[in-house]
């Protein structure tokens, strides 16, 4: 199944488009579901809707930031996105909105970043005298053209150069930098590595927490204690990346498959006592799966070790 990315702009849209077109290629590892903007003239939703891409756009004039960004997150989720990538998207987001799309939601600024975050960048690279421009895609925090960068690429700087000239290449730069870099940032929270390390970094964060290697699978238990979750890839060739955790019984095993069939199931050979929860839907909540780890660890913790926990009494 492909990530399903919204795309938020309110100009030209070229990066839209590049993300777009690589999107159509064969073994793209996202599709654009929704391009919308705060600016109903943008000419990219024109380019998007006539590829056939849902738009919506809304001025956002006399609206305040958080209801304005309320609505688009409602739209967001109506198109069942799991991504966002903003792309010229010149309008500050709200706290709320940033929390709420947070290590989901791209940016492409066209600057070596941290170098010169905020408007003209291209001039005040050149007026620093520097040898190259740029632009870096990178993951939205509340703090603007701050997050995490996941690329980059620099752009010569030409004698006589002005603003504007640099930005053209800077642009094209820009083109050929989003499309691969949003593929990638989708594609690794899919990737059985990347899986494992975050499963691991929750589980190994529990007290006297040790990992061992059992029946091939990355096993994590209580230092010389009971094992409280197992990591599995494509065990016996099920095809599945899943964390195993303790559950009390059959009862919640049978609960949990009729509430949600397709992420959780019965692991083989485990029996009743344990529940399988896939890791490779795309749509993982890492703080409930952060709660099953714990309830599992407390259901095999010696009575001393759990009460330092200090949430024994929810069992
Ligand atoms: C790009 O330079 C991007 O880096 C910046 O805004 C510009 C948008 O251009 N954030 P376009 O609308 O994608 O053509």
């Amino acid at each position: 199944m492909k990530a399903k990315v919204a795309v938020l702009i309110s100009g030209t849209g070229t990066n839209m488009a590049a993300l777009l077109y690589a999107a159509k290629a064969d073994g793209c590892p996202y599709e654009i579901v929704l391009v919308a903007s705060n600016n109903p003239d943008a000419p990219g939703l024109t380019l998007a809707a006539t590829e056939g891409i849902a738009t919506w756009a809304r001025a956002h004039k006399g609206m305040n930031r958080d209801a304005f960004d309320a609505l688009v997150d409602e739209r967001l989720r109506e198109a069942g996105a799991d991504y966002v990538a903003l792309a010229g998207y010149m309008r500050i987001l709200s706290d709320g909105f940033v929390a709420a799309w947070q290590g989901r939601m791209l940016n492409i600024h066209p600057s070596l970043l941290p170098l010169y975050k905020g408007l003209d960048t291209h001039q005040k690279a050149i007026d620093a005298g520097d040898k190259f421009g740029g632009c870096s895609v990178h993951i939205v925090t509340p703090t603007l053209d701050d997050g995490p960068v996941l690329a980059q690429t620099p752009v010569a700087i030409l004698p006589g150069d002005t603003a504007d000239s640099l930005a053209a290449r800077v642009l094209i730069a820009e083109h050929q930098l989003y499309p691969p870099t949003l593929a990638a940032f989708v594609t690794r929270e899919r990737s059985p590595d990347w899986l494992l390390g975050r499963a691991r970094a929750l589980a190994m964060a529990l007290p006297e927490a040790d990992e061992v290697t059992s029946h091939g699978m990355p096993c994590f238990g209580i230092v010389k204690g009971k094992k409280f979750a197992y990591f599995t890839h494509d065990h016996h060739g099920d095809g599945r990346t899943a964390l195993l955790v303790k559950i009390s019984g059959a009862d919640e095993q049978a609960q949990l498959i009729e509430m949600d069939a397709e992420r959780y199931y019965r692991p083989a050979y485990f029996g009743d006592g344990w529940v399988g929860i896939r890791l490779d839907l795309g749509d993982t909540d890492w703080d409930a799966i952060a709660d099953w780890l714990r309830k599992s660890w407390l259901a095999v913790a010696p009575k001393k070790l759990a009460g330092l926990m200090g949430a024994a009494e929810e069992f």
